[in-house]
């Protein structure tokens, strides 16, 4: 009979079966006379045990060779394991090495974060990061999963492009074909030209922000999911952007449990996060809100890290800040109905001190004011005429928004810094590996 070649994470499915895995060593401790093999195969971690015993002399002595991350084909019998939380272990009967491993850089002891990710290609190997990026996966598929449910259609904006909509100071210019071009800021200009075709979009792409900024919540490249809603006004707006995240939320609660472990993650707290509504407070009421706990914030200023903390933390939940002051927005959020101070804008700020998540607003649809709005930036109007055509030919109300998934990931999974939250960071001081 042949033995089943089987993933970890199904070992459940095979207790008391002998079966084949293939996976790398993380550490190995024992005697003369056992060895405990930590394995990984990239669906979860458990342990081989080789008893001297049972095996052939020549397996044992293969056990006792084995380096930090050499690959395996590990067979044995599945036990339940009390002891462990995943709750299975392996009774080793044979080991064939499939590739040697030497020096492996990251050893168990404690190593500093610089070199951590210097060593990323190899990192992405580790515990944590597997948790924090498997989370990541479950905040895609969520993604994709609650628009195609909800009647949006995915639009792919261009990565390359002439226009600066979030504002010139933090712009990656490169040469095309002699002109100048920019990596996009920002996929919404494109939603909105999508929305206009096909009522909801939502775009998914990197996005690109020569941040000088150096904190724990900016990269310079980041993936941005904006979705553009026709014929829907800011309300609607919010109200679908809270049953997104409740939605993804959910999500990873259902699926991550095993990764939510290992990070440590108050998996209460996240529950508490999907109640609905999230209140709402206008800029305004935020900063007399702030102004009575003694900071020192004056209407007009755009709020910093540590505004946003004690805001969402005072709410308990993520919360809603409503009508920024128009000054510290881009141009093309839609002016309020009685006072030409505010637009009509959103971000949501999560608790914990995770910060902005989502930027939105509704959109201005008159053809002359935001004409007028471009020219008044100094910004190129011939990159901008297209842009005004959907104000020109049918211009309805509408609205849309901007999540940041790696503010999103650091958010659910409790990680400290943004760049453990995607696969390869970039930030000003690093582009390797
Ligand atoms: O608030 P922002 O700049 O909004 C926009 O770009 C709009 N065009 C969105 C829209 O309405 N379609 O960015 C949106 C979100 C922020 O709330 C934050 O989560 C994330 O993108 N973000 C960053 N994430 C990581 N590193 C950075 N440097 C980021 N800048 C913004
Ligand atoms: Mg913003």
């Amino acid at each position: 009979e042949e033995i089943p070649k089987i993933k970890i994470i199904d070992a459940k499915n095979f207790v008391g079966k002998t079966v084949t895995i293939g996976a790398w060593l993380r550490q190995k401790r024992g005697s003369g006379k056992i060895a405990f093999l930590q394995l990984r195969d990239g669906t979860a971690f458990f342990q081989g045990v080789v008893a001297k015993a049972d095996v052939s002399e020549e397996v044992f002595e293969t056990a006792k060779s084995l380096k930090q991350e050499t690959s395996i084909y590990v067979t044995g019998e599945i036990h339940e394991d009390a002891r462990s939380s995943f709750g299975y272990e392996m009774a080793v009967s044979d080991i064939k090495v499939i590739g040697e491993s030497h020096d492996y850089p990251i050893t168990p002891k404690e190593h500093g974060t610089e070199f951590l990710f210097d060593e990323r290609h190899l990192y992405l190997r580790h515990l944590k990061p597997f948790a924090t990026l498997k989370i990541r996966n479950t905040l895609v598929a969520a993604t994709y999963e609650f628009f195609n449910k909800e009647g949006f259609t995915k639009l792919d904006a261009p990565v390359l492009t002439g226009s600066a909509p979030e504002g010139t100071t933090e712009l990656f210019e490169t040469d095309y074909f002699g002109e100048p071009a920019f990596l996009s800021q920002t996929g919404q200009l494109y939603a909105e030209a999508g929305a206009m075709a096909f009522g909801k979009v939502f775009t998914f792409g990197p996005t690109f922000r020569a941040e000088k900024s150096k904190t724990r919540r900016h990269l310079t490249e980041f993936w941005m999911i904006e979705p553009e809603m026709a014929f829907m006004d800011q309300e609607e707006s919010l109200k679908l952007q809270e049953r997104y995240i409740a939605f993804l939320i959910s999500k990873v609660l259902e699926n991550n449990d095993q990764e939510l472990d290992i990070l440590k993650r108050d998996k209460g707290l996240l529950r508490s996060y999907t109640q609905l509504p999230y209140p709402r407070v206008s800029y305004d009421d935020a900063v007399k809100l702030l102004q009575d706990n003694d900071f020192d914030v004056e209407w007009g200023v755009d709020f910093g890290s540590p505004e946003e903390t004690f805001l969402a933390n005072h709410f308990a939940k993520p919360v809603f800040i409503v009508n920024f002051p128009k000054a510290i927005k881009p141009f093309y959020m839609k002016r309020h109905k009685t006072r030409d101070d505010i637009v009509v804008s959103a971000d949501l700020l999560a608790p914990e001190g995770y910060g902005e998540i989502i930027g939105g607003s509704e959109r201005d649809t008159d053809y002359d004011y935001l004409k007028n709005e471009i020219e008044k930036l100094g910004l190129n109007m011939d990159e901008y005429a297209w842009y005004l055509d959907l104000r020109k030919y049918g211009s309805v109300p509408h609205s849309g928004f901007g999540l940041g998934l790696e503010r999103m990931v650091t958010f659910v999974t409790g990680e400290e810094h943004i760049r453990e939250a995607i696969p390869f960071p970039r930030m000003t001081n690093r582009l390797r590996p």
